[in-house]
């Protein structure tokens, strides 16, 4: 753990912290000094990034939450505050997507799960009385449609309807903390290479569709989101609020 590191002192929730995005941002909060609860609904995955975290001299436990409960939710706050006396940031990341699902379960994860850990965080961190970050993850599908070469819906209608919820959830919670400096944000990240895309990377069309349709040429990496996701949880973005950072490789400029 870094003696400078920028989250020191800190306390952080991440869901869906077992894989991918999440899991890169709970690494690399560990790494830069925070203790960090690993949350997420396969209590395994979550588990085995808190023994990273901790192996690697950091401080962290882990938690089966599933976010789609508004008593898991708050459950989640409420552990993590009862472990290391409070908490500073949460990170609202856990979300599906995918032609498996259904448009209540992608609403429910993507959207309900994210308003209830504004909701909650928030409170929390407005009673606690010493500011804090929330940072939800979004996606460049919560700013644009887009059509796919193997069918209609882009990225899936219900994908796309939750992510932009996700903007207006995070502008209005943005408004909220705002007097009690609680700054709300949200990330939305292109094509990065987790196991949420391995559908696209199996189907050609869909792959060339991703890469070539990026200027940057090839998928983010987690680790990239993770570093956008450390700027907004830092005091480097103290005066960031209510708004969103695009990390896609420039995907949305074209
Ligand atoms: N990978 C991408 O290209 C991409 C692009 C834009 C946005 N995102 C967003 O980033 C976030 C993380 O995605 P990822 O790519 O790392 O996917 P991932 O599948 O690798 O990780 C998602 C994690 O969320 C957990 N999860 C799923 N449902 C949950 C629930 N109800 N409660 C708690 N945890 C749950 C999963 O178990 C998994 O560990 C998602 O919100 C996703 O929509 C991803």
């Amino acid at each position: 753990m870094a003696q400078d590191g920028r989250l020191n002192g800190k306390t952080a929730l991440v869901t869906g912290a077992g894989s991918g995005i999440g899991k890169a941002i709970a690494i690399l909060y560990g790494r830069e000094g925070a203790s960090v609860m690993a949350s997420d609904i396969n209590e395994d995955t979550a588990s085995a990034v808190a023994a990273q975290i901790e192996d690697s001299g950091g401080e962290a436990k882990s938690l089966r939450t599933d976010t789609t409960s508004e008593e898991d939710v708050k459950a989640a706050i409420q552990t993590t505050v009862s472990a290391w006396g409070k908490i500073d940031i949460v990170v609202n990341n856990a979300g599906i997507g995918g032609p498996q699902y259904t448009w209540e379960q992608v609403i429910a994860v993507n959207e309900t799960g994210v308003y209830y850990g504004c909701l909650h965080g928030l409170q929390q961190l407005i009673k606690q009385g010493h500011g804090g970050a929330i940072v939800n993850m979004s996606s460049m599908m919560g700013i644009i449609g887009a059509t796919n070469p193997i069918g209609p819906g882009g990225a899936g209608h219900a994908y796309h309807a939750s992510k932009h919820a996700v903007i207006g959830l995070t502008k209005q919670f943005g408004l909220d903390g705002a007097p009690h400096n609680v700054r709300v944000n949200a990330i939305c990240p292109g094509w990065i290479d987790t196991p949420l895309v391995d559908l696209i990377k199996s189907a050609e069309p869909l792959l060339e569709w991703t890469v070539g349709g990026t200027p940057m040429g090839r998928l983010g990496r987690p680790e990239e989101i993770a570093s956008v996701a450390l700027f907004l949880a830092s005091d480097d973005s103290s005066y960031v609020n209510g708004t969103y950072i695009l990390a896609d490789g420039g995907w949305t400029a074209k």
